[in-house]
């Protein structure tokens, strides 16, 4: 075990802003910092990040807690992982210790990490130490990759004998299994032997953005027509194709400086652009955009350079691929090469400066560019092509999510196309009204199938299920899991007393609160107070960091607590977020909450008793009518007298009014 006192050693040095940085582009706001949830689908940021008190929050779905947690959510590691992750990385030296026996999937997906980082180191060995590799190390370094970017990237060498690497890996110790997991080994298809799925091959470890290698593609060395010219890591339990992208565990911050990621076609177009110093380019693997990728592209910019490639394939998955990202709200530009050059040939001819001035004249937002591309293909001549194109270019821009750049491009579109404007929002209003019937037939077929599986596997229900046009919103909205909200004043009682320690749990659950955990309704709160109450008895302190430095759930449960008092207030479309961490009066608060607390509680207690008295027998009815009253009649004194009349002051006010009177005496 790791001991307290190093976990908040680590908790100390890790900066929790740097670390969520990593997933999530964050933006100042008060004296925290906002961002886009990454653990659920949003437009507009609700997570939150609070470095004094180094927790997150998101008032969206609820995910919530301190920098272990983020850590262990994003990268489905255990806490003891988190904690070594985060050690190493701020340099807190940890002792080797075993670890504590982790769940099946981490164990799994930890196994497959370990075989994959072991490949790496193998192929980049091979690559640089043996014979057998040399060939590969001069193709390399004859396309102008340096031995600092060759070990930066961690490029490689797969031998051709087809079992180089699992012989090694065996006699290395590793688990059969997981090499198989990893899809570094393959099984021969008569069953009988097992082999290395890279054989002679340039490998391209892939990492993923804090740095992992997940996966690889392996470039052949001599073209052949029997062989496919990359072969990819299948998907794993570790690697996740539609989420990947080529080069992020070095874009991802230059990219949050630039704002802008480029995207290109090839694993080498990637390094050749980053090692010109161009540092936000990254590549899918060889497969169309998906919108996971655009929404982790998202996390650190805004805006997408589109590469553009001659060839009308590219072409057509260009399109495919810009909709996509204007979906996701990205801002879409292209860029077009000149004719026969790719990102690699061209920067290593004319180098950052050349591709930077380039860029900067002929990058063009993705409405000119289609109109461009339209006029160079001739559509643009004909009154009925270029209809088409419009429709086109119209159908690109419905994607976006915002109005206000929807607006903007129509504009620009009818000024490029002498197309009066109302003409353009009538098209696009027709292109969006098929869109979303496309989408609701969608929806229906597959609710359809749904329906036809779930009869075909239970037998027909008693009542009749609703049509499913009712209640069947236009667009599904992003499932949020939510947990059960708690009540104010259960969790802002917990607050104070965290905030205030022990003199304010004196008061609320002494003689004058007289609160205990029956009243509060959330299990979650009850489990809280229990505990405050327990280490007051042991005389503990009682603080908001005591708790942040105890492990799950605690953290959480302060998080919760304590974000609580930060109120989200529209002003205007813009939310803002304002923390009253300080009550001036934080007595007159608990006033007020332990009024809340007891007419909840009786409130509860009178629905219980109503109940009992409904289902009871004649003998019983008598004493519970006896107890129902006497319910009643406390929630009405309750609520008929103020907080201030109820609950008389603290020893702090008695002791601060004392003081008071004192000076005015003297000063009379
Ligand atoms: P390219 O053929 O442009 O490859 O394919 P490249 O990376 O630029 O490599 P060089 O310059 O020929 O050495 C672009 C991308 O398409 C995927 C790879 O991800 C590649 O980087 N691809 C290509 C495959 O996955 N399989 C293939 O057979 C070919
Ligand atoms: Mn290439």
């Amino acid at each position: 075990m790791i001991s307290d006192h190093k976990k908040e050693e680590i908790r100390d040095s890790a900066d929790i802003v740097e670390v969520v940085s990593d997933y999530v582009k964050l933006k100042r706001s008060g004296s925290g910092f906002t961002g886009l949830c990454p653990f659920h689908n949003e437009k507009t940021p609700s997570f939150h990040v609070t470095p004094n008190l180094g927790i997150y929050k998101c008032f969206g779905c609820g995910a919530g807690g301190d920098v272990f947690n983020f850590v262990m959510e994003m990268e489905g590691v255990g806490f003891t992982e988190a904690l070594r992750t985060l050690a190493e990385r701020f340099n807190v030296d940890l002792p080797q210790e075993q670890p504590t026996e982790p769940d099946e999937t981490y164990q799994i997906k930890e196994g497959i990490y370990h075989a994959l980082k072991s490949a790496g180191m193998f192929f980049y060995k091979s690559l640089v130490e043996t014979d057998e590799g040399q060939k590969a190390l001069n193709y390399l370094k004859n396309r102008g990759f340096t031995s600092e970017t060759i070990k930066k990237y961690g490029l490689g060498y797969a031998p051709g004998s087809g079992q180089s690497f699992l012989n090694w890996a065996l006699k290395q110790g590793l688990d059969e299994a997981y090499l198989h997991e990893a899809g570094l080994v393959k099984m021969s298809q008569d069953g009988q032997r097992t082999y290395d799925t890279y054989r002679e091959r340039v490998m391209f470890p892939i990492f993923n953005p804090s740095g992992k290698v997940i996966a690889f593609g392996g470039r052949i060395l001599k073209k052949s027509d029997k062989a496919p010219k990359y072969i990819n890591s299948p998907q794993t339990k570790v690697y996740n194709k539609s989420e990947s992208l080529y080069g992020i565990q070095v874009a991802k911050n230059e990219i949050r400086k630039e704002k802008e990621a480029i995207l290109v076609e090839g694993y080498t177009d990637v390094l050749a652009l980053h090692q010109a110093g161009l540092r936000n380019a990254i590549a899918t693997s060889g497969t169309a955009l998906t919108a996971e990728q655009m929404r982790v592209l998202h996390r650190y910019g805004d805006t997408l350079l589109f590469i553009y490639d001659s060839d009308n394939a590219g072409q057509a998955a260009m399109l495919r691929g810009i909709n996509i990202a204007l979906e996701e709200g990205l801002g879409v530009r292209v860029l077009k090469l000149p004719e026969g050059d790719d990102p690699d040939s061209f920067v290593k001819q004319f180098g950052k400066e050349g591709f930077l001035s380039f860029k900067k004249e002929h990058a063009k937002d993705f409405v000119s560019h289609m109109v461009d591309a339209a006029i160079l293909s001739g559509e643009w001549d004909d009154p009925v092509t270029q209809k088409r194109a419009i429709s086109r270019i119209l159908t690109s821009i419905s994607s976006i999510p915002d109005a206000v750049s929807r607006d903007t491009y129509v504009q620009m579109l009818s000024r490029l196309s002498k197309v009066g404007d109302r003409a353009l929002y009538e098209e696009l209003g027709i292109i969006s009204g098929q869109k979303n019937r496309q989408e609701k037939r969608r929806e229906m077929r597959q609710k359809n199938q749904e329906q036809a599986q779930s009869q075909r596997q239970s037998p027909p229900q008693q009542e009749e299920a609703p049509p499913y046009w009712e209640n069947e919103p236009v667009h599904n909205p992003p499932q949020i899991q939510k947990k059960p909200t708690i009540i104010a004043c259960e969790k802002e009682a917990i607050r104070l007393m965290l905030q205030h320690g022990r003199p304010m749990v004196e008061y609320i659950a002494g003689d004058v609160g007289a609160i205990n955990e029956q009243f509060y309704e959330s299990e979650e709160m009850r489990m809280m107070h229990l505990n405050i109450i327990e280490r007051y008895e042991k005389k503990e302190p009682i603080s908001i960091k005591a708790y942040m430095d105890r492990g799950h759930p605690f953290p959480q449960i302060v998080g919760d607590v304590i974000m609580e008092r930060y109120s989200v207030s529209e002003h205007g479309n813009k939310k803002r977020i304002t923390p009253i961490l300080k009550d001036s009066e934080p007595y007159k608060v608990a006033r007020g909450n332990l009024k809340a607390l007891k007419l909840l509680f009786l409130d509860r207690k009178r629905s219980e008793f109503q109940n009992m008295y409904r289902n009871a027998d004649d003998s019983q009815k008598k004493e519970i009518s006896e107890k129902l009253k006497e319910i009643i009649l406390w929630y009405n004194k309750l609520q008929h007298q103020s907080a201030d009349e109820l609950f008389e002051l603290s020893e702090k006010e008695k002791q601060a009014l004392l003081e008071k009177e004192q000076n005015n005496n003297d000063r009379f």
